[in-house]
């Protein structure tokens, strides 16, 4: 399973993209907002930042427009910044045709804010190249989100749809193995999470014990030498 992070901040990126643990980055209105910085300065520096760390990435920037006419003028444009730039449109009936319309144009899409198995099929079926299921939202109000994510996988299995499933919305780092044993293809975290994983109580105790003993071991053959 790859990892994105779902962030808007460089600094988040570059310390996790140095990890070499990182394929991609998702971003979207709020999360940009938050940075205070022009969007297109933002984007380009977070594709400059990835394409150090080789060329197999993607970074997804979310159209604004609600009519499919205007998210394809959004998306050309994006599109056209980089090649790693792949278009991020809303899971509604213009974001559908807009899919459509950039699956032609081999632009590849992100369809956003999908909450039902129902809606990641339209997706697929459209050509996106990956459909986001929000599980966090979907928990935060007292559902299932993964669920929906395991219901999702069989029907991509079921038709080999090759549109990938890109979990969003995590909150924990529990999120982020159900993830992985329900197959999604991508989770995308953020740079909390992605710190998260990589630690273990035991690890930390382990290490410093094993630094202790070795200490105290070259300071008894130091000590023998005398
Ligand atoms: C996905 O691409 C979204 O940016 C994101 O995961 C939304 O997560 P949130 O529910 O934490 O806002």
């Amino acid at each position: 399973m790859q990892l994105y992070l779902d962030t808007g901040n460089v600094e988040e990126i570059r310390a996790a993209a140095a990890t070499g643990m990182l394929s991609g980055v998702t971003t979207n209105p709020t999360l940009i907002a938050k940075e205070g910085r022009d969007f297109k300065t933002v984007i380009k520096e977070i594709v400059g930042i990835l394409k150090k760390y080789g060329d197999d990435f993607t970074v997804s920037a979310e159209v604004s427009s609600t009519n499919w006419e205007g998210m394809y003028k959004e998306g050309l444009q994006y599109a056209a910044w980089d090649k790693h730039i792949i278009v991020k449109v809303p899971m509604t009936q213009d974001g559908i045709i807009a899919v459509q319309k950039f699956k032609a144009k081999r632009i590849r899409t992100n369809v956003t804010l999908c909450f039902s198995p129902n809606q990641a099929l339209l997706a697929a079926k459209a050509g996106a190249f990956v459909v986001s299921p929000f599980v966090g939202r979907v928990d935060d109000h007292g559902g299932d989100g993964m669920a929906s994510v395991k219901e999702m996988r069989k029907i991509f299995d079921n038709y080999q749809f090759e549109t990938k499933i890109l979990v969003a919305s995590v909150r924990h780092p529990k999120h982020v193995l159900d993830a992985a044993l329900a197959g999604g293809d991508i989770a995308t975290i953020p740079f909390k999470v992605f710190e998260q994983l990589f630690q273990h109580p035991l690890t930390d105790k382990g290490l410093a014990q094993f630094q202790k003993d070795e200490a105290a071991y070259k300071a008894h053959l130091a000590g023998g030498q005398k």
